[in-house]
């Protein structure tokens, strides 16, 4: 195997998701042994997607659709399935088709950010709960200056190692517009690709609401420090590990919500607050938009 020189935090992440190594496509990746926030156990969920399809059908007596992005085992596909809905079922996961699933559910495996720029035109609901923080970020870390550093992955023990300082425009421009790095020694991460992910996966839709709930914050919570010590961490069986990027863990970071709410540029309303129903799952918020 050839070990390059520098690998970029973003690149050994995508590795863990999508490529050679990918955690959710290794024996281990069955999502539902390692969170304890599984979507199917929520009513409320299902309540919100029944609302937004409710306002997504006023204007239409046409067809509905909910695409579920990073669908996992289909839980919420399968309750609104239970629940009678007449809207067409669409799940979208790496994983492959759950053995089980309702034959009336449409499955595509793949990778969303891609499927989503060849599936348009739908009108109804996309629900995207706890996929954003997948989606592989940069990272930096400020020195005693409060200089940002990029974080890098060492290319053997795949472990996280200080690189240079941070060089690259667009990455800088993200950081000091939507998470400023003003203190010593604090870490961000940087969601210009979660931005292009939700910008691709609202996308598909030709009217109706997109909403994802995921671990996040917001700017105001970033300038206040909140998140200064950043919030890249591993996940396996339900408890957080060191976050090593050979596969072994599932990889994960906040979202910063806001910043992907922007990148939905054709949104006609935007609607963000902390998601309170999870017990114990405080970091949790929610982001609801609309499209005409
Ligand atoms: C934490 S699980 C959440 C599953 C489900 N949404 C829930 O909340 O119960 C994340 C799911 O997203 C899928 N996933 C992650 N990145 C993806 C991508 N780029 N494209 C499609 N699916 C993805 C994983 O395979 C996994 O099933």
């Amino acid at each position: 195997m050839v070990v390059p020189d520098e690998l970029t935090l973003a690149d050994a992440w995508e590795e863990t998701l999508t490529g050679d190594r990918s955690f959710y496509l290794g024996p281990d990746g069955d999502p539902y042994r390692h969170f304890a926030t599984d979507i199917a156990a929520s009513p409320e969920i299902l309540g919100l997607v029944g609302q937004l399809l409710a306002l997504a059908g006023e204007d239409t007596t046409g067809p509905l659709t909910v695409v579920d992005v990073g669908s996992g085992a289909g839980g919420l596909l399968t309750r609104l399935a239970l629940a009678g809905t007449h809207a067409r079922l669409i799940g979208i996961d790496l994983r492959p088709r759950p053995p089980d699933l309702d034959p009336g559910i449409d499955w595509i495996t793949g990778d969303a950010r891609q499927v989503a720029a060849e599936l348009g035109g739908i009108h109804g609901v996309v629900v995207a709960h706890e996929f954003l923080d997948d989606i592989p970020c940069e990272a930096v870390e400020a020195d005693d200056e409060g200089r940002p550093h990029r974080l890098l992955i060492d290319p053997v023990s795949r472990e996280l190692q200080l690189g240079e300082p941070l060089e690259d425009p667009a990455q800088r421009a993200w950081l000091d517009h939507w998470w400023p790095v003003t203190r010593p020694f604090m870490r961000a991460e940087i969601g210009s690709r979660r931005d292009a992910a939700w910008a691709s996966i609202t996308g598909m839709l030709d009217r109706g609401a997109a909403l994802a709930i995921d671990y996040g914050h917001t700017r105001d919570e970033r300038m206040a420090g909140t998140w200064d010590g950043g919030t890249l961490t591993g996940y396996l069986d339900g408890r957080t590990v060191t976050p090593i990027a050979d596969g072994s863990c599932n990889l994960t970071a906040h979202v910063a919500i806001d910043a992907a709410g922007a990148a939905a540029t054709r949104a006609r309303t935007t609607r963000i607050s902390r998601w309170t129903t999870a017990p114990g799952h405080a970091d949790f918020i929610s982001l609801v938009q609309t499209f005409t």
